[in-house]
């Protein structure tokens, strides 16, 4: 068993701080169960305007701080503040954060200087962990935005006293988000012209982030097994495959974990009702609650279909839009769709309901609040992803006793056990296909579960709520990963 460790966890996104998709709640939930289980550790986030400085307590800390990228050395200020006592840093430079979005305008248009930005944030954290003294065992990167720490580690601190000791580890959450970028903005990141390579950062002519910081990690993950295996397959990773498999036993996939306190049908402050294995009648009570919150003919009897998602190209709702008219002409269930994003979409979803009032409910925006409702009061929920690397609403949904209709890929399969109609064992309906009819024949096989077969229908949902994914289990799957990447550690 490791000792206490020293980690820091270098992310784009952290709940409650700053969140768009699943990134945010692995980056905490980690952390939280990491400390739990005794180790020091931080988290260093960018300073973004969308903060809310005051709910979370942020104090002025190490300021000014000086940062080199290339020759140019960048001035900014870092605040501070505690979650659940572990130290979170933020890196505040109103240049590159202090504006409204994350990593895109109102219009979803990427920011234009994003390597910029991320580049300079990576570099002022490990610069912050200089000033302040703190000594890293593992510097935890995550996806493209920080990919840069584990080739800045090795190119920049390889004998620095404070940050020498540390080994690397790279998580990919997506690979369909590379940080692929013009040539220009190499010099400003300081990664040295001889590493303007094939293996490193270049490809076709432009910069590639995350394959050079990949090169640079002494262990990289990604968070699923079977997505780490469909990465490394030609047609599963966007180009990517050649380096994963580069990588060895040194690329693995760990299953995300749950925060079970913030995801917790017993105790989940956002709800009217509450409900355990045990006591399950609460259920029936958040779903008459939802129906009624998002205008739906208010009924026990009649199965209801939630979705919580981005509504992006990965997540399959083309899918949905393509069969759930013939869904709900054809089968007594109802539809409740919660997502912002593409515009397409959203023009599709949002004004839905309109036309099949009392049948299918929408919310296009972002609405904590009622992603936990919906994850707590529907019956069954959908994800028809093209690709998923670990997907998280389904787990939450399994806690909640809500069974999860999924394509089988990535994080969906590895999570959700398939329906066997001879004994009623299983977690959920799995697909194959990736089309509209696999959507409307799946959809079908759950409706139909649920009015003829309701002792299977009990059955799972017992199986479902029983199922762990805490992080306290899966976090034991990266202290193993953090001890094989310092024993990896080694001068490139
Ligand atoms: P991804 O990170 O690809 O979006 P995940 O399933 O890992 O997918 O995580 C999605 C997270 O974002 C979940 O916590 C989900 O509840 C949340 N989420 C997504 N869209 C919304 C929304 N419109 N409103 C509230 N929460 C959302
Ligand atoms: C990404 C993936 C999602 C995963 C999340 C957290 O956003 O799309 O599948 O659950 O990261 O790892």
């Amino acid at each position: 068993m490791i000792s206490r460790l020293k980690i820091a966890m270098v992310a784009s996104e952290c709940y409650p701080f700053a969140k768009v998709g699943g990134l945010a709640d692995v980056v905490s939930g980690l952390a939280r169960a990491l400390y739990a289980a005794g180790h020091d550790v931080i988290i260093i986030l960018p300073r973004y305007a969308a903060i809310d400085a005051e709910k979370y307590g942020l104090r002025p800390f190490i300021s000014p701080l000086g940062v080199w990228m290339g020759d140019t050395q960048e001035w900014c200020a870092t605040q501070t503040a505690s979650y659940g006592g572990i130290p979170v840093y933020f890196i505040e430079f109103e240049r590159y954060f202090g504006r409204p979005g994350l990593y895109n305008d109102p219009e979803f248009h990427d920011y234009r200087d994003n390597p910029r930005r991320f580049g300079f944030f990576t570099r002022a954290a490990l610069q912050l962990c200089r000033d302040m003294g703190f000594a890293p065992d593992i510097v935890h990167a995550h996806d493209w935005q920080t990919a840069l720490a584990p080739a800045y580690l090795k190119i920049w601190h390889w004998d620095d006293p404070v940050l020498g000791g540390a080994a690397s580890v790279l998580t990919i959450h997506n690979l369909a988000h590379q940080g692929r970028y013009p040539v220009d903005d190499y010099a400003y990141l300081g990664l040295q012209p001889g590493n303007f390579t094939a293996d490193k950062f270049e490809e076709f002519g432009g910069i590639n982030m995350l394959k050079g910081g990949l090169y640079y990690a002494d262990l990289a993950t990604t968070v699923s097994p079977t997505y780490a295996r469909e990465t490394r397959t030609p047609h599963g990773a966007d180009g990517f495959a050649p380096f994963l498999v580069r990588k060895g036993a040194s690329y693995l996939g760990i299953v995300n974990g749950v925060d079970y306190e913030l995801w917790n049908p017993a105790s989940d402050h956002y709800l009217p009702s509450h409900f355990s294995p045990q006591a399950i009648a609460g259920k029936a009570e958040v779903k008459l609650a939802l129906q009624r919150r998002v205008s739906l003919e208010v009924n026990p009897n009649i199965p209801l279909v939630g979705v919580v998602s981005r509504l992006v190209g990965q997540k399959g709702l083309d899918l949905l839009a393509g069969s759930i008219e013939a869904i709900v002409r054809d089968m007594a269930v109802q539809f409740v769709i919660l997502g912002a994003g593409e515009k397409g979409l959203e023009w599709y979803f949002g004004p839905l309901p309109g036309r099949y009032p009392g049948r299918i409910g929408s919310y296009i925006g972002y609405n904590e609040e009622l992603a936990h409702w919906i994850v707590a009061g529907s019956d069954f929920f959908l994800m028809p992803s093209y690709f998923e690397p670990c997907g998280l609403n389904q787990i939450y949904a399994l806690k909640y006793g809500t069974l999860p209709i999924v394509r089988a890929t990535g994080g969906l399969d590895d999570t959700v056990r398939q329906y066997d109609e001879a004994s009623g064992a299983g977690t959920g309906f799995k697909f194959f296909e990736p089309s509209a009819r696999s959507v409307y024949y799946t959809v079908g096989w759950a409706v139909s579960t649920y009015y003829d077969r309701k002792p299977h229908l009990r059955q799972m949902i017992a199986t479902a709520m029983g199922e762990d994914f805490s992080w306290a289990h899966q976090a034991r799957d990266y202290l193993g990963a953090y001890a094989q990447a310092m024993a990896n550690k080694r001068r490139l």
